[in-house]
């Protein structure tokens, strides 16, 4: 896994961090502290969602507990109060990604809804007939739907740039695919299905070489890489606080501020206006002209949280442990014969999806259940990888900061016993 230096300003250096001490984080996660099955819970999800620090929890009950009320409408002091915290938030998550200016962060639902934004604002605006959106093999479904359902509506094309057998993007594929029709890319930071870290800053900047601007699904890479959206030059970045120890419900969308200045609303309703008559509507300037309706107040709040609390931490050293366990792991799956891994790039973040001879993932899901170990078993809401590698489903497990290579240790014996299984 790649670890950055910091070029985020609003951490504090790495010499005044606690050391990484893997028992100590375990213990602000209270969800980690239970049995499943009458076996200690090894978390092995973390792809799908991960587990909530305390301080993340205690600041969102702390909002609806004291100082909750909807926000920018009143002139009370509940109101000020939880508008404060609200727009306080945003500037973590800004600080949190590095972009330049508050304005070009918006509240959204998470980054599927983040994605949808832009492909029916400045998708809507600039994609045309025989226009095309270029993708790649890897993406999420959230990052594949969007754009054909755009491209469908607009008679543009999806093109799909490939990958290899390691499950890389063949970048020189994908720089022959930028043509002079191509209205924006979207790529993913991080493979949910691979774990493959993708050289995003060198596509961005063939993409701009032809004036094309890039979107990036940041979901699976936030909570592991230091994420600076100005050192990319991505023109969007999308992700969501519960894959972030955040809540759910809520995740963030960064776009260039001139971009988003120049954009339509995605949605209709309230705080999203300068003034309303039956004859003509003014809208406000971003960022709330893309926040229809109340938003998820204490949800933002709370995802400021579990920013504040990984940012207290060295992402170096974060990363480091997170890539000790995928590297261990890695060597124990490969060395169980019948197990075959999906995904086997240079560059990888804590993902690692298997199959096991022809036992149907969810079979291999359901015994690692039995044993306490939680895995996502299936197609991971990625079917085109899946089509790729010729597999229906795979078994992934997904690391975070907290988990250790004693649960790694789990899961491989877990994986010995399905083989026991089905002999
Ligand atoms: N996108 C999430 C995953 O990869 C749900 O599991």
């Amino acid at each position: 896994m790649t670890t950055l230096e910091s070029s985020n300003k609003s951490r504090p250096a790495t010499g005044d961090r606690p050391p990484f001490d893997v028992v100590r984080i375990r213990a602000d996660f209270p969800a980690l502290d239970q049995t499943v099955h009458g076996k200690p819970l090894a978390y092995l999800d973390n792809a799908a969602s991960a587990q909530k620090p305390q301080a993340a929890l205690d600041a969102e009950a702390e909002c609806y507990r004291r100082f909750y009320s909807n926000v920018h409408r009143g002139v009370h002091y509940l109101s000020e109060k939880a508008t404060d915290a609200y727009e306080e938030a945003r500037r973590k998550v800004q600080r949190f990604v590095n972009a330049a200016r508050e304005e070009e962060m918006v509240f959204v639902r998470g980054t599927t809804e983040g994605i949808n934004l832009v492909a029916s604002t400045y998708g809507k605006q600039h994609v045309g007939a025989g226009d095309e959106v270029l993708i790649t093999t890897m993406e999420h479904h959230s990052n594949i739907v969007p754009w054909q359902l755009l491209c469908e509506e607009k008679g543009a094309r999806l093109v799909v740039a490939p990958i290899n057998e390691r499950g890389e993007v063949i970048v020189e594929e994908y720089e022959k695919l930028l043509s002079e029709r191509t209205r924006i890319v979207a790529v993913t930071h991080v493979s949910n299905a691979l774990g493959t870290i993708n050289p995003v800053a060198e596509m961005i900047g063939m993409a701009h070489a032809r004036g094309v601007p890039v979107l990036i699904d940041g979901a699976q890479a936030v909570p592991h890489l230091e994420v600076d959206v100005q050192e990319l030059g991505c023109d969007f970045y999308a992700f969501s606080s519960h894959k972030l120890f955040g809540p759910t419900g809520v995740g963030a969308l960064y776009g260039r501020l001139d971009l988003f200045a120049d954009m339509p609303p995605y949605q209709g309703g309230g705080e999203m206006i300068r003034s309303v008559t039956f004859e003509k509507t003014e809208f406000s300037p971003p960022p709330a002209r893309f926040e229809a309706g109340t938003p998820d107040i204490a949800g933002a709040i709370g995802m400021g949280a579990a920013i504040d609390y990984l940012q207290a931490l060295d992402m170096n050293a974060v990363a480091a442990h997170e890539h000790d366990l995928l590297d261990y792991a890695t060597r124990a799956l490969e060395a169980v014969p019948e197990v075959r891994i999906i995904g086997t790039a240079a560059n990888k973040a804590s993902v690692i999806s298997f199959v096991i001879g022809d036992v149907h993932a969810h079979d291999v899901g359901t015994i690692l259940d039995r044993e306490g170990v939680a895995v996502r078993a299936g197609h991971h809401c990625a079917q085109p990888v899946m089509d790729r590698f010729g597999v229906p489903a795979t078994t992934r497990a997904s690391f975070a900061l907290y988990n250790t290579r004693e649960e790694v240790d789990r899961l491989v014996a877990g994986v010995e016993r399905v083989k026991e299984l089905f002999g």
